[in-house]
This record gives C-alpha cells, sequence and structure tokens, in this order.
C-alpha cells in the first residue's frame, strides 16, 4: 500500500521532529535540575504521546484507505486465485505483475492469498488449476482462458461453487456473457474492444505522408501478422486496421495473410519469407501485436528496409521497446492497450463480488493511440 507507506513515514518523520524539539528544548534551559528532569521527562512523554498518537493515526488511515479501496470489503482473509493462459507471453507479463501489485499493495489482499497459476498454453492443465482452486475454496477467480471457447464450461464450475469469476484479456462469446446476465451468474469480462484497436491502426497508416501508398500506384499493399486467431483480439484488429483504410477510401491488396500466435520469432520467420518473397511490394506491415511488430522490424532491418521511408509498421500493446522503436522513427506507430486500466478494473471488481454487488457482464477500457509525437509522453508513464 504506497499511501500506507507514506503516512507511515510522515508519522516517523514528526516523531523525529517532536524528539529533536523536545531535546533542543532541553539542552537550552537554565532551570534547576529538577525542573530540568521534569521538563524532560514531561517532553518525552508528550513525544511518546505523540508518537504513539501518529502511529496509531497512520494505523488507522492506512486500514481505512484499504478498506475503502477495496469497497468496504475485508479482503484480509479472501483468496484470490488467478490463471494465466501463459506465463510467456510479454504483454500478460505486464498485466500480471500490474495485477498482483494493485491486489496486494493498493486492495490490500495479503501477498499468500493471491495465488498465480501458469496455463502454459494448455486448456486441460488450466482447467485443472481452476479445479484445484475450487476445490481449496478460493474466494473469486481472475481467469485469462487459454481458449475462450471453454468459458461455458468453467463458468459452470464456477457457479456450482459459488465463486465468482472475473475473465479477462480473451474474450469469451456474446451468447456466453449474455447468459451470466440472464441468469444472475457470477461472471464478467474486463477487457478492451479490440475493433478499437484495429481502427487506430489503420488511422496511423492513414495519418503517414503517403497515406501508406508509398509506390504511390493506387493501393495499399500489405501482410498481415496475426495473433491467435482464435483470439477475438486477434480477428477485430486484422479485420478493423484494414477497414479503416477502406473506409477512408484506399484500396488495399493483401498480399499475405499468416498467424504468427502472438510471438516475436514466429513473426520475424513470417516477415522475412514474405519480403523475400514480395521484396518493395510491401509498403506496410500490420501485426496484431508490439512483440510480432519487434520480430518483424528484425527481419525489415535484415531486408536493408527502412521504416517510415520505404515500409511502414505498426503494432499494439506500446510495450516499451515498440514505443522506444515508434520514438527512433524504427516502428510507425503502436496502440496502448492500458494493462494498469485493465488490472485494475478486473481487481476492483474481483472486490465487488466479495461485497456482493452485481457487476455488468462486459466492462471495457479504451486504448490510445501512440505515435511519434505522444510517444515520448507514453514511454514516461510506463516507466
Ligand atoms: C495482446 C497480445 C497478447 C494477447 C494474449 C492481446 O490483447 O495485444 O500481446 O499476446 O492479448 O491473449
Amino acid at each position: 500500500m504506497r499511501f500506507a507507506k507514506k503516512a507511515a513515514a510522515l508519522a516517523l518523520a514528526s516523531v523525529m521532529a517532536m524528539s529533536l524539539a523536545g531535546c533542543s528544548g532541553n539542552s537550552s534551559t537554565t532551570t534547576t535540575a529538577a525542573t530540568e528532569a521534569a521538563t524532560t521527562a514531561a517532553a518525552t512523554e508528550a513525544a511518546t504521546e505523540a508518537a504513539t498518537t501518529a502511529a496509531a493515526e497512520a494505523a488507522t488511515t492506512a486500514a481505512t484507505t484499504a478498506a475503502e479501496a477495496a469497497g468496504g470489503v475485508d479482503v484480509s482473509n479472501k483468496k484470490v486465485g488467478i490463471s494465466i493462459y501463459k506465463f510467456d507471453d510479454n504483454f500478460m507479463t505486464l498485466y500480471r505483475t500490474e495485477l498482483v501489485r494493485y491486489l496486494t499493495e493498493d486492495l490490500g489482499f495479503k501477498p499468500e492469498n493471491v495465488v498465480v497459476q501458469d496455463g502454459k498454453g494448455d486448456q486441460a492443465e488450466q482447467t485443472n488449476q481452476i479445479q484445484n482452486f475450487i476445490t481449496q475454496k478460493y474466494d473469486v477467480l481472475i481467469l485469462n482462458l487459454v481458449q475462450a471457447s471453454s468459458a461455458p464450461d468453467v463458468t459452470d464450475m464456477c457457479k456450482e461453487a459459488g465463486i465468482p469469476v472475473v475473465y479477462i484479456n480473451r474474450e469469451p462469446d456474446a451468447a456466453e456473457e449474455e447468459r451470466w446476465a440472464s441468469e444472475g451468474i457470477a461472471a464478467t469480462y474486463v477487457g478492451c474492444d479490440a475493433r478499437q484497436s484495429g481502427t487506430y491502426q489503420g488511422e496511423e497508416i492513414l495519418e503517414t505522408s503517403t497515406k501508406g501508398d508509398i509506390n504511390g500506384d493506387g493501393k495499399v499493399s500489405y501482410i498481415m501478422i496475426q495473433g491467435d486467431p482464435e483470439n477475438v483480439d486477434a480477428q477485430y484488429r486484422t479485420e478493423f486496421s484494414v477497414k479503416a483504410l477502406t473506409d477512408a477510401g484506399m484500396e488495399v491488396e493483401e498480399l499475405l495473410m499468416q498467424r504468427g500466435d502472438w510471438d516475436q520469432a514466429k513473426a520475424q520467420q513470417i516477415a522475412q519469407d514474405a519480403l523475400t518473397q514480395h521484396g518493395d511490394k510491401i509498403e506496410v506491415i500490420f501485426c496484431n501485436n508490439d512483440a510480432m511488430a519487434l520480430g518483424a522490424l528484425q527481419a525489415i532491418e535484415a531486408a536493408g528496409r527502412k521504416v517510415n521511408e520505404d515500409i511502414y509498421l505498426v503494432g499494439v500493446d506500446a510495450l516499451t521497446e515498440a514505443v522506444q522503436n515508434v520514438i527512433d522513427g524504427k516502428q510507425t506507430g503502436t496502440v496502448f492497450n492500458d494493462h494498469f486500466a485493465q488490472a485494475h478494473t478486473a481487481g476492483d471488481i474481483a472486490v465487488k463480488f466479495l461485497a456482493g454487488e452485481s457487476v455488468d457482464p462486459v466492462n471495457m477500457v479504451d486504448y490510445s493511440k501512440v505515435t511519434q509525437e505522444n510517444a515520448q509522453s507514453i514511454l514516461d508513464m510506463l516507466k
């Protein structure tokens, strides 16, 4: 708890100031030894009392702050089970780190009561982990499913056990979300509307001096490196990035669309092969996330091409390396996938469930564009 630490530090500072005041008052006095002793005793007592009061106040403030932050619920003995689809994912690593920090430091959950499991990209393994959380009577679950399509089964498991569940990052389908609302199931989704991030990517291309048509042949020729296509984020980013171009009246030509599973190394290979095959025809490389844009950049540089001169490159997430590349002109743009706001919303909603409050089935956080103009301020905020 940052605030609590600050309050405790302030209390300590005032105690020290008071002790110092007590000492200096003492040394400058010319009263008799008895009076001096009495004064010292009184000063010490006053200082002690002040210290006790200050410490007690700090403790009360800290406790109140934790309770307030946690919506008035005492979360000190509540257990949160988290499962991430796989730990080996750049974006989800930032997300889970912030989620655990927020739950323990800001909301007041005990660190030993916040358990995070690695789904290792294996739905069967993850379902086992969830089953264990249920058997061990966890109070609330925060789940980043390996396969969003397993949400109905997982939701039913949790519902039967009376455990609320907050899905994050990989959105279950609309029918499932409607079921939670209509059947009054304590389940919800926290994420971002990936259509927005796709649209922003397309707009970033439109905002370049050539609107993406570097060779002036009247069309934007691109390759699309997709995340995991089962994931709605990948589907929408793919669709809406190109739609932004066509909506603006641009003609487009898709030279290649291939799945890179959100992975830097896979994207590097895909971009390398595409650059070999299509060469200068490629004007834009769309990547569904920044990890893959980092991989594509390695291939672009190896092929002797120059971003923002003879090729454009966009990603999503605002990983610090990618934002630095935007500043350095090595990536045209990215889109900030706000893991802070998503982690905080997920934590706050978990507490609402614990307080027995009802929760909307879908909770969306906004994306924001990252271009050369604002990249430095985004980077400062990320660090
Ligand atoms: C992020 C990707 C990440 C994926 C995991 C997406 O929202 O943009 O970087 O790999 O979520 O599901």
